[in-house]
């Protein structure tokens, strides 16, 4: 294997996904390859950036899979050869029977220092809304392993972000995504990909 070969899921707008594009064009991931994003939602602007890129999309959705949910998007992935799966905003839980079927092998990025304001229930301007609630003057993200436990799993890089005066939880998630997790996310994947290149 010469590069580990890496989908990204997506729900949303798809900054993360982003971030990952712009550093692979920078010849910032060099042991690893975007060659799939798949999106639940038909309707996810992360789809429009992954063409631009020129990457293959799949839309792949409970609602239209139903109780297959899990077992097309297991295919999806085993058809396209992959190897690291990415969540950058992929708003679903996975089961355990899948992330141990793709064990160490899935990364996500929350907003957030975990332990704080993560788990179930803490997603999009929730997590920001709960650190501001609470008054804590650092928060940052995470970028971690993901296991069966909702932002649960091993954690790979975290990085700070301070508070400011009168910020609302949507400044915060700007900055938190600015300073953070477009930072963050692009240089886990490269460090996960290398890992999985040399069989560690
Ligand atoms: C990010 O805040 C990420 O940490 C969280 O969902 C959001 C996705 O944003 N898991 P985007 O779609 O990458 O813009």
């Amino acid at each position: 294997m010469l590069k580990t070969r890496i989908a990204v899921l997506v729900s949303g707008g798809g900054t993360n996904l982003q971030a990952l594009l712009d550093a692979q064009s920078r010849g910032e991931i060099p042991s690893g390859e975007i060659v799939l994003v798949v999106s639940n939602n038909e309707d996810a602007y992360a789809l429009t950036r992954a063409s631009n890129a020129g990457v293959k999309t799949a839309v792949v959705s409970r609602k239209v899979h139903g109780e297959q949910f899990e077992a097309v998007l297991l295919e999806t992935l085993q058809q396209a050869e992959i190897d690291l799966i990415i969540l950058a905003g992929f708003m679903c839980i996975l089961s355990k029977e899948f992330t141990t079927s793709f064990a160490d092998r899935i990364i996500n990025v929350h907003p957030s220092l975990i332990p704080s304001f993560c788990g179930k229930g803490f997603y999009g301007l929730r997590v920001h809304e709960a650190a501001l609630e609470y008054g804590v003057k650092v928060t940052g993200a995470t970028v971690h392993y993901v296991n069966e436990i909702p932002d649960g799993g091993a954690i790979i890089l975290q990085k700070a972000v301070e508070i400011q005066e009168g910020d609302t939880p949507q400044i915060l998630q700007k900055r938190v995504m600015k300073q953070a997790e477009w930072k963050l996310l692009p240089k886990a994947a490269e460090m996960v990909s290398k890992k999985l290149l040399l069989g560690e």
